[in-house]
């Protein structure tokens, strides 16, 4: 899977700008679906037709990013976050545009608040242009973090884990999977960053009877972390709740009875920030039992997010298990 994770987290993605994510996964899951649609706001839906109830698993295919909001005389650009975007992890780093445009991003060097994290509009981009005229970016055109997939040993570290590590776990269950009795459809979401949007429309299309998003999550095993009892290397997390959702009880006690079963190591998720898909699939229509999988990531939502390849490998292992089970 490593290759597969490699390529989906380099590849350019932010949340509205999915084309050329969309493209990388459609060429994996073609012959592996029985039917490929990409829905009106841009989600990409892999069904694999069975006689049984509906499922709906989710991954969200974009990335967080930033958007140029400004260009100045000099040709400096100035921007905002596409979803959840820390300065801190900006100064310094490099962001490519979707034509593959690379920009530096650094912070005003003159600053009354310099010993103060910087705000976001004390933030610009550098793309080495003479002049505005000359600025190969304009207004509205949107970059991700560039950094390198890398592997030590069996931890896995990317821009982008969130949640291309859930759309390569997606796309190996479907690979491996053989029989179901279920009908099954292998979403790969649009603009979960910005709002969990993708998953709504999806899920209402579909109108499934149970849905379960893959996603990361945070984890409570770095220095002065919070107090969370999720760790990397402890095998995938099932959510019991977070800011958005409480996971539905029996999509939560069928996870650990799969995890039970086949001796899959697993822990219990208590989010107390942010939420995923599931949070969005729950409450369309007149509601959906939903439930979630998380992949514990270190630094998440920085240009170096960390997961460790076994949880990726037992989160498959679970989800195969659910599958292929009356
Ligand atoms: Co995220
Ligand atoms: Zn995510």
């Amino acid at each position: 899977m490593r290759e597969l994770i490699r390529k989906l987290t380099e590849t350019y993605g932010p949340s509205g700008a999915e084309e050329q994510i969309r493209a990388v996964i459609r060429a994996e899951v073609k012959p592996l679906a029985g039917e490929l649609r990409v829905d009106p706001l841009g989600s990409l839906v892999a069904h694999k037709q069975g006689d049984g109830k509906r499922i709906m698993l989710a991954a969200h295919m974009d990335e967080i990013g930033v958007m140029v909001t400004y260009v100045d005389e000099k040709g400096f650009a100035r921007f905002t976050n596409i979803g959840g975007v820390r300065t801190l992890s900006c100064v310094g780093g490099r962001v490519a545009f979707a034509n593959g445009t690379l920009g530096v991003i650094n912070v005003e060097q003159k600053r009354d608040d310099a010993d103060k994290i910087p705000q976001m509009s004390q933030l610009y981009i550098d793309v080495g242009a003479k002049g505005r005229a000359d600025c190969p970016v304009q207004v509205g055109d949107t970059a991700v973090f560039v950094r390198s997939f890398a592997a030590q040993g069996t931890r896995l570290i990317a821009k982008a884990m969130d949640d291309r590590i859930g759309c390569a776990i997606l796309i190996e269950t479907l690979r491996r999977l053989k029989r179901t009795p279920y009908d099954v459809y292998f979403v790969f979401t649009v603009q979960e960053e910005v709002g969990l949007r993708g998953a709504r429309t999806s899920a209402y299309g579909i109108d499934p009877d149970m849905a379960i998003a893959v996603d990361i999550t945070a984890t409570g095993d770095t220095p002065e972390s919070m107090h969370m009892a999720v760790e990397m290397g402890k095998g995938p997390a099932i959510k019991v709740q977070d800011r958005g959702m409480i996971a539905h009880v029996e999509v939560r006690e069928l996870l650990t009875r799969r995890a039970k079963e086949a001796k899959i190591p697993y822990q219990l998720e208590v989010l107390e920030l942010g939420s995923t898909d599931a949070a969005a699939m729950q409450l369309v229509r007149a509601g959906v039992p939903a439930g979630c999988i998380s992949i514990p990531c270190r630094h998440f939502h920085s240009p170096s997010e960390m997961v460790d390849e076994g949880d990726v490998e037992n989160c498959v292992k679970l989800l195969l298990e659910v599958l292929q089970k009356a």
